[in-house]
């Protein structure tokens, strides 16, 4: 085949395939870097920087900050999230500042006591554990930490079955990943929901570390709470995430109580009349000053560049730049999990015997490549900047 013959070729089968090409030069990220740490925080794109500064310079002058406008942008925003991950209905979804908070809503709102139980996975990230290790404690319920097998053989697939056995009828909640944050491993949510129900225990999810490069569907899913903080995959600035509440928080106590979750606050000159009622559906949960005039432009700019790339894009374009340093890295005796069990966007890399670790930091460091140790493994969590070539860069450098 000739050349121009591949390239066309090419082109019309990326074109077919929704296959996404290199997104590098919509991000500022310096030539010679390897970022690969995308579940440490995204770079910022472009656009999301550019709505920053619009968003400073805006308060220059107040005059052009109208009063709708804080309800208008996040409208916006809700709108992005709920079609990124399928939500019905957009009222369900609230701007929060941090998992944390989205997870002391759930907490408020869960009944559970003494002899009951929750379940989470083990080494689970600290914001969706301690809320459920405090509840516990305070009402005498148990919390079950699921670990997985200490065999790598089979380790996602047998801690999967482990956490779906773990569920009785004395189980009031499970919180989990989509995929665990410090490897990837892949919880069958699908499965889990199923056995959730079975119950009548709560599901509630963090998905700071998929949503937005792995596909999420609440309509299939139907979680009882998607909490996701929104400077990682969702590449919005630090300090916003976004919290998706179930029906079964419909009704219920929020942390605070702040004026703009209260019915018609839209009408300024009113405020002084106190209202009982909140604002429809989930609403009530957002946090304080939610309208924050430089942050929400930023996070909207970032969800309508993910929501036009689609996550399982980006799951298609991590596999394919991936796949070759995957394979050199199994070839040298490194562990990753297989595709079925993990995503495509984070996984850990872990080391055969006698690598040093700390030469191995030392290593990366002098090649610029940024990736994270977290527990046993080595995290790599690429992203549409990222190239194959600095995939396999990385397996060279690992390899040693
Ligand atoms: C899975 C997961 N959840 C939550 C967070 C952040 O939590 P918070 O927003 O409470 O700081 C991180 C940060 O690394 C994370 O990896």
């Amino acid at each position: 085949m000739s050349l121009l013959a591949y390239v066309i070729h090419w082109a019309c089968h990326a074109k077919t395939t929704n296959m996404l090409s290199n997104q590098r030069s919509k991000f500022s990220l310096p030539a010679n870097s390897i970022y690969l740490n995308c579940a440490y925080m995204s770079p910022l794109l472009k656009s999301v920087e550019k709505a920053g500064i619009e968003g400073i310079k805006r308060k220059r002058n107040p005059f052009s900050i109208s009063t709708s406008d804080f309800f208008g942008d996040t409208e916006k925003v809700r709108a992005e999230f709920a079609k990124l991950i399928h939500a019905p209905d957009k009222k369900q979804i609230v701007i929060i500042p941090s998992v944390s908070y989205g997870m002391a809503n759930v907490v408020a709102n869960v009944r559970i006591s003494k002899g009951e139980n929750m379940i989470v996975a083990a080494e689970q990230f600290p914001s969706n554990y301690y809320p459920w290790q405090k509840l516990a404690s305070e009402k005498q319920a148990e919390l079950k930490v699921i670990s997985p097998p200490s065999d790598l053989a089979g380790r996602g697939k047998i801690w999967n079955e482990r956490i779906l056995q773990s569920i009785n009828n004395k189980t009031k909640l499970v919180a989990l990943g989509h995929v665990h944050w410090a490897d990837g491993t892949l919880f069958q949510l699908a499965e889990i929901r199923k056995r959730t129900r079975a119950v009548g225990a709560l599901l509630v999810i963090d998905g700071t570390q998929s949503v937005g490069a792995l596909p999420f569907d609440v309509e299939q899913i139907q979680p009882d709470a998607l909490i996701c903080g929104g400077y990682k995959w969702l590449m919005g600035p630090y300090s916003l995430g976004l919290a998706y509440y179930g029906s079964n928080f419909d009704g219920g106590k929020p942390i605070e109580e702040n004026w703009i979750n209260r019915l018609h606050s839209e009408n300024f000159a009113a405020l002084g009349n106190y209202k009982n009622e909140y604002q429809p559906g989930a609403l009530r949960y957002e946090v304080g000053e939610h309208s924050n005039f430089i942050l929400v432009p930023m996070l909207l700019a970032a969800l309508k560049q993910i929501n036009a790339w689609k996550p399982k894009n980006i799951q298609q374009y991590c596999s394919k730049i991936a796949s070759g340093a995957i394979a050199e890295l199994r070839e040298n005796g490194f562990w990753i999990e297989d595709e079925k069990n993990r995503a495509n966007h984070l996984f850990g890399v872990r080391l055969p015997e006698g690598i040093d670790r700390e030469k191995l930091k030392v290593r990366l460091q002098k090649n610029n490549i940024s990736v994270s140790f977290r527990g046993d493994a080595i995290r790599v969590s690429p992203n549409v900047y990222n190239k194959e070539s600095e995939m396999r860069k990385l397996a060279q450098v690992l390899i040693g």
